[in-house]
C-alpha cells in the first residue's frame, strides 16, 4: 500500500469497523518530518479505550486532547466514537499536520488550534485527556498550577484519563476507577465524584 488515498481509505474503513489498526498505517498518513515524532504519540489500541472511556457517560461528550501532537488520538477518537473530540497543542506544524490529516479523513468532529493548553478553559469540556503535557510545558511551573486549579475547577461527572507520568498528584474530588497498560502505555482512569 503506498498511494497516500489507499492509505486514507484503508484507515477510514479500518477504523469505521472497529477492527485493530497498525500504528504503522495510521502514522501514514503523515508527512515523514512529522511521522519521526511517532514515538511520542498514543498507540492506536490505546487510543481506542481511552476514547471510548472518554466519550462515555453523557450525551453530548466533547472531549480535549491537553497537548495533542499530531492530532492521532482525537482522530482516532472520534472516528471510532463518533463524539466531538478538540486538540490544543503549542507547535502550529503539528496542528496543520492534523487539521490536514482529518480533511483527507474525513474527521468532521474534530477540531484542533494553536495555543497554550492551560490558557482554555477546560470546563467547556466533559472530558479529557492528558498524555504528559507537562513534560513539555515551556513554563513548568505555571503549567503544575494551572493543571491542578483546571482539574479543581472541572464538574462533577467529568472524565479524565491519563497516560504516563502526569508528573502532578491528582486533585481531591477525583476517584481513580481504573488502570490498563497497552504496550509502552500506562493509562488510568479518573471519574469527578466530589466538588469542594
Ligand atoms: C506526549 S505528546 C502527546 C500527543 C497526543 N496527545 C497523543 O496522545 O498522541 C504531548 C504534546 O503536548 C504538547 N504540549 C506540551 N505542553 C503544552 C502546552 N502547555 N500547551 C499545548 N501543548 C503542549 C507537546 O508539544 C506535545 O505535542
Amino acid at each position: 500500500m503506498s498511494r497516500i488515498d489507499d492509505i486514507v481509505e484503508h484507515v477510514r474503513q479500518t477504523l469505521a469497523a472497529g477492527w485493530p489498526l497498525r500504528d504503522l498505517d495510521f502514522d501514514r498518513l503523515y508527512p515523514e518530518s512529522v511521522r519521526s515524532l511517532a514515538a511520542d504519540w498514543t498507540p492506536v489500541e490505546a487510543c481506542r479505550v481511552v476514547s471510548r472511556f472518554l466519550a462515555g457517560g453523557c450525551d453530548e461528550p466533547l472531549v480535549l486532547d491537553v497537548g495533542s501532537g499530531s492530532g492521532k488520538f482525537c482522530l482516532i477518537g472520534s472516528l471510532m466514537t463518533g463524539a466531538s473530540f478538540r486538540g490544543v497543542e503549542q507547535h502550529s506544524f503539528l496542528v496543520n499536520a492534523a487539521v490536514e490529516v482529518a480533511r483527507r479523513l474525513g474527521a468532521n468532529e474534530t477540531s484542533f488550534v494553536v495555543g497554550d493548553a492551560f490558557d482554555l478553559n477546560w470546563r467547556q469540556f466533559t472530558a479529557l485527556y492528558l498524555f504528559e503535557p507537562l513534560k513539555e510545558s515551556v513554563d513548568r511551573q505555571r503549567a503544575l498550577e494551572s493543571a491542578a486549579n483546571q482539574l479543581e475547577n472541572m464538574p462533577l461527572q467529568t472524565r479524565v484519563a491519563t497516560c504516563g507520568d502526569l508528573g502532578m498528584k491528582f486533585p481531591k474530588g477525583y476517584e481513580p476507577i481504573g488502570e490498563e497498560t497497552i504496550g509502552q502505555s500506562s493509562l488510568r482512569f479518573w471519574l469527578r465524584v466530589a466538588t469542594w
